[in-house]
């Protein structure tokens, strides 16, 4: 089966088709995204929350993305696999940009790139697209920017912000990104923006109008106890599950229950086995004192 490639979630829009995306950090999540048919799969800087605890997004590195864009794209060949150009990475000047967008691309093997922001960031998209990079675009909710937004806050909410939105994301667009995630943006908005582009917008937190949705798979999925947001679903418990599984193991442990015999090896040899009674026995006899 052929990989999924921006043209193909261009043609998902075109035909009403919805698109369905989730973030993965690993070789084993992105092998489970790709056998429930996933197609785009987002290596989102999150991860510096989601997987080592941080208060926001802004210590990832480029390293790091391209650490954890490796695990995925190995777990995930058919998907569409994009990550984030991390903060600092891409806002100095388009060179900046093109190398690092340049060195996730071609460490990782992954097909295309995330960046924030509107019309300020169109000619840095529009270099990338040039030398080849496919350029993701994301508005709404910036959480690069969480400090000068005072944290997580539905965006555009006056007639102003809103006219900016859908100015930003025809700058994106003209600029020749593939798509537009909208983050925290109310449905209507969100809905206006959608009508207006041709490339798709993936929402999350921004209604049920978008060309498609994305989450953050420790939230859908329930790994991640720390908070629950809003726009998110359970899907599952993983984490509480897995817990009392683990004070089961504990128990079993314990009480040596486990391991049981299914999950151990014998020696089947009579010979042997009994070869090595003698032995033990010998050892068992008192040492001989001298004199
Ligand atoms: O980093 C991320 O996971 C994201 C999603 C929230 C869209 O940008």
């Amino acid at each position: 089966m052929k990989s999924i490639t921006p043209s193909r979630l261009l043609l998902m829009k075109e035909k009403g088709e919805r698109i369905a995306s989730l973030t993965a950090y690993d070789y084993t999540m992105a092998q489970m995204c790709e056998a429930a048919g996933i197609p785009l799969i987002l290596v989102g800087d999150t991860l510096g929350m989601v997987v080592r605890g941080e208060e926001s997004t802004l210590a990832v590195t480029l390293d790091d993305v391209i650490y954890h864009s490796r695990m995925v794209k190995r777990g995930a060949p058919q998907a569409l696999v994009i990550a984030d150009l991390p903060f600092m990475t891409y806002q100095v000047s388009h060179e900046d940009a093109m190398r690092n967008a340049g060195r996730l691309m071609q460490d990782t093997g992954i097909g295309g790139i995330k960046i924030e922001g509107g019309v300020e960031i169109a000619g840095t998209v529009k270099r990338l697209v040039q030398i080849g990079i496919p350029v993701c675009g994301h508005l709404g909710y910036t959480p690069q920017s969480t400090h000068t937004l005072g944290g997580p806050r539905v965006q555009g909410r006056s007639f102003e912000a809103a006219v900016k939105l859908i100015e930003d994301a025809k700058a994106l667009e003209d600029a020749g990104a593939f798509a537009i995630v909208l983050e925290l943006v109310p449905n209507e908005i969100a809905d206006a923006v959608t009508q207006q582009l041709r490339i798709p917008t993936i929402g999350i937190g921004a209604g049920p109008d978008c060309d498609g949705e994305v989450q953050v798979f420790h939230d859908l999925f329930g790994l991640f106890s720390d908070f629950q947001p809003r726009h998110s679903r359970r899907y599952l418990s993983v984490a509480s599950d897995v817990v009392s599984a683990a004070e089961q193991f504990k128990a079993d442990v314990a009480s040596k229950i486990f391991p049981g015999k299914a999950q151990s090896a014998t020696l089947d040899d009579p010979e042997l086995r009994s070869r090595l009674a003698e032995y033990l026995d010998q050892r068992k006899e008192p040492p001989v004192v001298a004199g």
